[in-house]
């Protein structure tokens, strides 16, 4: 007794799939003490099951970023907060320690990728990234077929340019490099900010579907943070939704399904108790929609 019969249903779907990471009680506060004080995060909660593709939203400072940064280890959360890993809370390792765990694609392709290396040196570089400090980076021929099979699939002909240098690229073939370079190493979890927002929408839409195929492919966990509510629909299997440093919406795959972006921002009304005002979030979308119209 207890459980109804689609909660039943759900667990044989989920059975398979263990918790991978868990937050509990994780806030962040800047500025403490300050008339600047801000909780970026306040109290959040989340459980992410192995192969999850979450896609998260949320008005301007909501603390998303906030949030991939505690998960990424740039800084620990506020004392009690735990970040539980495959079993193991990471709250208080280093970034360098987080790097074993966790790829990241950033918004600006000039963060994830060095415009003055080739694209093997960092390719080099991201399969160091989490292992001992100071190994060369030698680019054996092993390694260079190993890059070329991982770029290929691609379909961008980066694989024929590994001794380009990547300021060469434009920004959509910097990005897809990114989500070659944040998965090489099969991080446990992988964690996207944002990393179309700089793309023109057809661009964007490219590196989105190429960031499918890798997380499908690879069997990623994955979080996603963007700004637009037609790809958190699109994409993914669960979506959240942050205010205030809070999760104040998690819609699973059933829940989310039929919704369009209208009922998203419903949704977001009835929960934060406020009115969705962010343009930049409706704007994107339509843009969006435009960018699609142009590809098809
Ligand atoms: N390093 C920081 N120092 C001070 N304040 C910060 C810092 N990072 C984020 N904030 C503040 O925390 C809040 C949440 O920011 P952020 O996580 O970047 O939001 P989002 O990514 O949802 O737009 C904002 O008020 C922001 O100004
Ligand atoms: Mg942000």
């Amino acid at each position: 007794m207890g459980t109804t019969i689609s909660e039943d249903v759900e667990g044989i779907f989920m059975s398979g799939n263990s918790t991978l990471l868990q937050l509990h009680g994780v806030s962040k506060v800047f500025s403490r003490g300050t008339i600047d004080e801000v909780r970026a995060l306040d109290n959040a909660r989340l459980d992410v099951r192995a192969e999850d593709f979450i896609t998260v939203i949320g008005s301007n400072g909501a603390g998303k970023t906030t949030l991939l940064n505690v998960i990424a280890g740039i800084f620990p959360p506020e004392r009690g907060g735990k970040i539980i890993i495959n079993g193991k809370d990471i709250a208080n390792l280093s970034e360098h320690r987080h790097a074993q765990y966790v790829g990241r694609v950033y918004q600006d392709p000039h963060i994830g990728t060095a415009a003055k290396m080739t694209i093997a040196e960092n390719m080099s570089l991201a399969i160091l990234r989490g292992q001992a400090r100071g190994l060369r980076i030698a680019i054996t021929k092993r390694r260079r077929e190993l890059f070329r099979a991982a770029l290929a699939p691609l379909g961008l002909g980066l694989e024929d340019r590994l001794t380009a240098s990547v300021g060469t690229l434009s920004g959509g073939q910097r990005q897809a490099l990114a989500l070659v370079m944040a998965t090489i190493s099969k991080p446990s979890l992988l964690l996207l900010d944002e990393h179309t927002a700089t793309l023109d929408p057809k661009t964007a839409r490219i590196v989105l579907e190429l960031t499918e195929m890798i997380v499908t492919r690879d069997k990623m966990t994955t979080i996603m943070v963007t700004h637009n509510m037609e790809l958190a629909l699109r994409y993914g299997n669960r979506l959240i939704m942050m205010h205030k440093g809070r999760i104040i919406v998690d819609l699973n795959h059933e829940q989310r399904r039929d919704l369009t972006v209208g009922d998203l921002v419903t949704a977001f009304e009835r929960a934060s108790g406020e009115q969705f005002a962010d343009d930049t979030v409706l704007l994107s979308t339509a843009e969006f929609k435009a960018g699609q119209q142009s590809c098809d």
